[in-house]
């Protein structure tokens, strides 16, 4: 159901940067670091948003809104192997953090 409450953004409304950037910080942040261009458990995220992944064994050119949503909805259904390993997270958290990584990544241009 979609209840357009008032001072609340619109139903279905741009995925939410902001926000994302908490979640990040929450759900990523303990493997990865999201403003220093070091590696942590996993590699950067800094900048991550466009580039060519810095993994082996992922079928992507560069880490698009797409590339990521697949990554964050499961990553060993992309990469078998891989270390990463993600408690589910919802689709607006997945949108939320994908905006904020474009939005920093931006910022970097
Ligand atoms: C438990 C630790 C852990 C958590 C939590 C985690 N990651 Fe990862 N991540 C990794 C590891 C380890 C790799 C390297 C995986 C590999 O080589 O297969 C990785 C790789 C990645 C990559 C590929 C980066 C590149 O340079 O190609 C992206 C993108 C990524 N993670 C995004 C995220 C995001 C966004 C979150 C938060 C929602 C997150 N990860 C949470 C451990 C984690």
């Amino acid at each position: 159901m979609c209840l357009g409450l008032l001072l609340l953004p619109p139903c279905g409304s741009a995925a939410d940067a902001a926000r994302g950037a908490i979640v990040a910080k929450v759900r990523c942040s303990p493997c990865h670091h999201l403003d220093a261009p070091s590696t942590h458990i996993g590699p950067s995220l800094l900048g991550v948003y466009g580039r060519k992944p810095s993994i082996e064994g992922v079928p992507f050119q560069e880490w698009s809104a797409s590339a990521l949503d697949l990554w964050l909805r499961n990553p060993r259904a992309v990469k078998l192997n891989t270390k990463m390993q993600l408690p589910p997270l919802s689709k607006r958290d997945r949108q939320d953090i994908i905006a904020y990584l474009a939005q920093q990544a931006d910022s970097l241009r």
